[in-house]
Parts: structure tokens; sequence; C-alpha cells
């Protein structure tokens, strides 16, 4: 692929679909939107907002890094903040569909609110091309792929979604976020689902559940980098386990390491992680998260299982 053409023509073929309209992007952070992001601000300028949509399940520090990663790109980003709402939606529901739908609805209800109020009739959206295979094969029921699914999000729910980079792969959208100038910790950023901490929480999504998933995820993110992984992670599952402590049994959590190697994330082999990484993650987990009674690393290929729990 030319990257430099792609980048012209993307941003042509936006500023022709916009037109003298406002647009608004869909920010996660990921490289994926972050890339559509800067090209939407090259097409559009002023036309363009830049949202980042808090939704309560993002890794620690997420909105403040990604605000100031664009601001040194010049591009504004506002943080709104719908974590209750997220919470709220996903409240009591524990199957990995219902869960995605949940999520997909409420954010796009949210945006739609956003999108109506600034006026803006245009959505940019960071979908790739694995997100259209995996949905259409059925394999995962994606948030960001509403046309996709047949749904029409202009009659839905009143405005159009714009997708520039649906036709590429992740090692694609890579050079194109660096070559429009993105720093290399957002281009070469782990991906991270659009879903959030919620695909590595099994069982319900509470404030709680996605607070240990959280600091758990951190730990392994951090003994694990050395390493670049395409991907690692924590999860938290849905079972407890007996641990002891102080010479009492307790019934705690059980945290699940996973950490993949994949070129576009359609298939995956678990990292080989060394010994000494795999038993300084669980000592770690188990002293800060103290109700963990027990950390398994997933083995696990893809397919047959996925890279995400749910
Ligand atoms: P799975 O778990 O299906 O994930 O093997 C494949 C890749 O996609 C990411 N992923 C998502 N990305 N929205 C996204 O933007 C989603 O709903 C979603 N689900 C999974 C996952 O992290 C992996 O890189």
């Amino acid at each position: 692929m030319d990257t430099k053409k792609f980048i012209e023509k993307k941003i042509k073929e936006i500023k022709r679909t916009v037109g003298s309209e406002k647009a608004i992007s869909a920010l996660s952070g990921g490289v994926d939107s972050s890339a559509c992001t800067v090209l939407a601000a090259r097409a559009l300028g002023k036309q363009l907002r830049v949202i980042f949509i808090d939704d309560g399940l993002m890794r620690e520090n997420e909105p403040r890094e990604v605000k100031k990663t664009f601001a040194d790109l010049g591009i504004k980003v506002e943080v709104l903040n719908y974590r209750k709402r997220f919470f709220a939606a996903l409240k009591g529901k524990t199957d990995p569909e219902v869960k995605r739908r949940a999520f997909r609805n409420t954010f796009y209800k949210v945006f739609g609110k956003e999108v109506l109020k600034s006026e803006a009739r245009f959505l940019i959206q960071g979908t790739i091309a694995a997100d259209i295979i995996e949905t259409k094969g059925g394999i995962k029921t994606q948030h960001n792929i509403l046309e996709q699914i047949g749904i029409d999000p202009q009659s839905s729910f009143g405005y159009k979604v714009i997708e520039p980079i649906k036709t590429i792969f992740k090692p694609q959208v890579r050079e194109v976020a660096r070559a429009l100038g993105l720093p290399e910790k957002t281009y070469k950023r782990m991906p991270f689902p659009g879903p959030g901490l919620c695909t590595r929480v099994v069982g319900e999504v509470t404030p709680k559940r996605v607070a240990l998933v959280r600091h758990a995820t951190r730990i392994v993110e951090e003994e694990i980098a050395s390493l670049k992984p395409f991907q690692a992670f924590a999860v938290l599952l849905n079972d407890k386990g007996t641990g002891v402590e102080k010479g009492k049994r307790k019934f705690g959590e059980i945290i699940v390491v996973r950490s993949v190697e994949s070129k576009d994330a359609m298939t995956a082999e678990p990292t080989k992680v060394p010994w000494p990484i795999l038993i300084k993650i669980s000592r770690r987990v188990i002293k800060e998260l103290p109700t963990v009674t027990r950390v398994v690393y997933e083995l696990t290929s893809k397919p047959p299982a996925t890279i995400e729990y749910i």
C-alpha cells in the first residue's frame, strides 16, 4: 500500500462527503480511531468535533493521556463522562453477546445524542477490515459496525457513519498513524477493543469488577511490555478458587493472564512468556489485589479461542 496516497485519498473523500456540514470523531485512543481522527482533522479543520466517551471501561489514565497526545498535535479532544450510563446498561447482564449489544446500543445512543446536539451530520469511526470480516462471519457483534449488519444509522439514529480505514488491516493502520505524525506510543499501541474492559470481565460488569481487572491489566502490561507482544492483558473470571491467608481459607477471584502473538488478530498464538515474568505477575496480582487468590496463564490459540474473553 502507498501510505501517502492512501492518506491523500481519504482526506479528499472525507472533505467531499462532509461538504460544509459538521462531523464528529469518535476517539477511543486506540490506533484505529486515532488515525481516523487525525485524517478527519486534516480534512475538516474546525468542522470537526473530537469526542472521547469515557465509558468507565478504559485502562488506567486513558482519558487524560489521550487528551494530551492530541493536544500535542493541535487537536482538541472533549472528554465526556458517561460511566454511569454504561454501567447501568450492563447491570445484571452476563451473556457475552447481550453485554456487547448493551455496550453498542449505549455507545450509539450516547453518540447520537452528542451528534444531534452539535448539529453534526456525520460520525467518523475507526472500523477496520478485520472488524467487518469477523462480524459478517458471525464470530462477534462489533459495536462499530451498524451498517454492515443491516442497520441504517441514518434512520435509526439520525446521522451517517464514515469509516475511512475500513478497507485496511492493523499493520497498515499503524503505517497510516505513523505517517500522520502520531507518536510511537500510539501507532505501536496494542489493540484495545471498542467495548473496553467489558470484554475482559466474564459475568456481570460492575464498577468494582472493572476496577479489579483494570489494575491487573496494568500489572500485566508493565511486566510483559519488554516482550512487545501483539496484545497482553488480564481477565477476571466469573468463578472463584480457594486460597489461604494467615492460616485461613478464603474463596477468592481468579485472574487470567492472556498474551498473544498475531499479525492481524484474525489468528493468534499464546506468547512464550518466560517463567520468571509469569511468576512476578502472579505475585504482584496477589499482593496488590487482595481479593484475588489465583492467577492462571492462558494457553489457547485463536482459533479455536478468540483473543478476548467475551
Ligand atoms: P477477538 O477477541 O475476537 O478479537 O479474537 C480480535 C481483535 O479485535 C479486538 N476486539 C475488538 N475491537 N471492537 C473493537 O474495536 C470490538 O468489539 C472488539 N472485540 C475484540 C481484540 O482486542 C483483538 O485485537
